[in-house]
């Protein structure tokens, strides 16, 4: 299972990167703003930063960056996904789960522009945007099981169904929360969980392991290891 980065921030991005070897970065207009800065400079510095690690091309490492929210036209969609693209072959289009952003995606993945079909709450959402040979859906869990949804099945349904037809788009588990999350994510056979940096970080701790280096200390310190 590939691991992504939800985020606009570089510094997080560069931590994630070097730390953990995140696989690739997934932004929505929400993760700009809160970088505080301008979009284009967010690009700016993804395209900066891919560059200097020598990892350009979406194969190598997407970058999910998301079209204005407010376009509901298939056209300007895919205007906009065209000029997103254009700047930087890592940038893969995110889109939302509607019947204009379905329509952009499939116009947008004929002329080569991958895209991540988003916002999508069920399983039936998932299936036309793998039918159409987008690159990415980004089923969301943390908002459903915030609500008290289980999770667990919906990701199982849409493995099952693309697994049933040989669909290639693969699967972003998104808006992660926890390490249960990413295990059942793994377990149900998901491509890729994305999420933030502290969840990352929350999810590879353990308090055992701070106890087990503590007491293997104490050994240590009493034996003779000269
Ligand atoms: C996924 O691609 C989205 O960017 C993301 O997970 C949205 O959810 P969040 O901002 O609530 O985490």
């Amino acid at each position: 299972m590939k691991y992504f980065l939800d985020s606009a921030k570089i510094d997080e991005i560069r931590e994630a990167y070097d730390t953990f070897g995140i696989d690739g970065v997934t932004t929505n207009p929400n993760h700009i703003m809160n970088s505080g800065k301008p979009f284009k400079e967010v690009l700016k510095e993804m395209i900066a930063f891919v560059k200097e690690k020598g990892i350009e091309g979406y194969e190598k490492f997407p970058i999910s960056v998301e079209i204005n929210p407010h376009l509901d036209d298939t056209e300007e969609m895919v205007k906009m996904g065209r000029e997103i693209s254009g700047m930087c072959p890592n940038f893969v289009i995110k889109i939302p789960c509607t019947e204009a952003g379905i329509a952009a995606a499939r116009i947008l993945e004929k002329e080569g522009i991958r895209t991540n079909v988003t916002l999508v709450f069920s399983p039936s959402q998932a299936i036309l945007p793998a039918k159409n040979g987008s690159l990415f859906v980004s089923p969301f869990i943390g908002w459903k099981e915030n609500s008290g949804e289980d999770c667990v099945q919906y990701i199982q349904d849409i493995v099952t169904i693309y697994e049933n037809y040989g669909y290639e788009t693969e699967i972003i588990c998104a808006a992660v929360r926890n390490g249960k999350q990413f295990v059942d994510c793994a377990v149900a056979g998901a491509d890729i969980v994305t999420a933030g940096l502290q969840v990352f970080k929350d999810s590879m701790y353990h308090p055992f392991t701070d106890y087990g280096i503590a007491k293997f200390q104490k050994a240590w310190d009493n034996t003779v290891t000269d």
